[in-house]
């Protein structure tokens, strides 16, 4: 029997030269995680903040509408919100030349506006959009005008928890780690549910139990692990009593492409991790938490922070195991199809480079 092998070479992994076409080909063409919409919830909210080696702007307008733009200033591409954070305001003025925008992206007034002549219309200079879209509490952006419906993008995701209390979920907390490992590295990772019994024996896997009991779903940019929920878990937590049965006793973790994770517990409490290149072989791992106001989330702080120090472990250990040059894909055991399906999807969208890297 022939086997599959894991697809990406050790230099998908090691070559600065993919970074920018990652940016490109990947992150400018898919929905992106940036984060919780709660703190853009109020109108006249702006949010200035990067992604993908981007910097946006995500404002909540005067009548309620959530917009997206380039953090761009049309007159000579100075950033309009130059410091990240999120603030209240009725307008955007620009600090280099003082151009005004409005909430909505349009052109308001320029400093000495006369002297531009009489075939000056600021209706010529709106902002650039970006698309933004939430889901459940969960705020995400796309650069390309093309892609599809979020909940469409998100399934099985938004079949399996769209049915999780609306608008219940709180934002609690965020925490940023770095990792010496390319971003693929550490995504590969969490992915892999090959690993969970061995490397994560006192951590993950008391809660994601016995692996005979792994059940794997596939959707075209999603992919979900649901695993039974331990009898010892559901005996101390509470679960969401209008939850459909199979929400009620199951954990799901999910890897959406291309570099979000989620894992979502039957009381409500979720974890995404989104995975950002820093360097070639540097990521940052930023991690929001999400729960129902009452839940107390101190257990599942300290579960992440244990099998996430393990995984960080690993994925470093494997960085320097690509850097060696010596590394040859190896098989794919049917608990590592979750690394495949996203490696696919990966390939798919990085073909140009892919001719590229054949010539190495
Ligand atoms: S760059 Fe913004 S007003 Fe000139
Ligand atoms: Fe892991």
């Amino acid at each position: 029997m022939k086997l599959d092998q894991f697809l990406l070479q050790a230099q998908h992994y090691t070559d600065p030269t993919l970074i920018p076409q990652e940016q490109a080909q990947i992150f400018h063409q898919t929905w992106l995680y940036l984060g919780p919409a709660e703190p853009v919830a109020m109108p006249g909210t702006v949010w200035a903040t990067h992604i993908a080696g981007v910097s946006v702007l995500v404002i909540r307008d005067e009548a309620g509408q959530l917009r997206g733009f380039h953090n761009l200033c049309p007159h000579r591409a100075m950033e309009l919100c130059p410091e990240p954070g999120i603030f209240q305001t009725k307008r955007l003025i620009c600090p280099y030349h003082a151009w005004v925008y409005d909430l909505q992206g349009q052109f308001v007034a320029a400093a000495r506006q006369k002297g531009f002549g009489e075939g000056f219309d600021g209706r010529d200079y709106p902002l650039q959009p970006v698309r933004v879209a939430v889901w459940q509490g969960l705020l995400f952006v796309s650069f390309n005008p093309d892609v599809m419906p979020l909940a469409e993008y998100l399934a099985p995701m938004s079949q399996m928890l769209g049915l999780y209390p609306q608008g219940e979920w709180r934002w609690r907390h965020q925490q940023t780690r770095r990792v010496a490992c390319n971003w693929k590295v550490y995504h590969d990772n969490t992915l892999c549910d090959y690993h969970v019994a061995v490397a994560h024996s006192q951590t993950l896997h008391r809660l994601q139990g016995p692996v005979r009991h792994y059940q794997h779903r596939f959707g075209r940019y999603v992919n979900a692990l649901v695993t039974p929920v331990p009898p010892e878990w559901l005996a101390c937590h509470r679960v969401l009593r209008d939850l459909p049965p199979e929400n009620q006793t199951h954990f799901y973790t999910f890897g959406v492409f291309p570099n979000l994770h989620i894992l979502a517990l039957p009381d409500g409490s979720l974890a995404c991790l989104r995975i950002d290149p820093v360097t070639v072989d540097e990521c940052d791992v930023v991690t929001d938490i999400y729960g129902m106001p009452e839940t107390n989330l101190d257990e599942l702080l300290a579960e992440l922070e244990a099998f996430m120090r393990e995984d960080m472990a690993l994925a470093e250990s494997v960085q320097r195991g690509y850097a060696s040059g010596r590394y040859q894909p190896g098989p794919v055991h049917p608990l590592e199809a979750r690394i495949l399906h996203h490696q696919k999807l990966l390939l798919a969208h990085l073909q140009g480079a892919m001719t590229t890297l054949a010539g190495m």
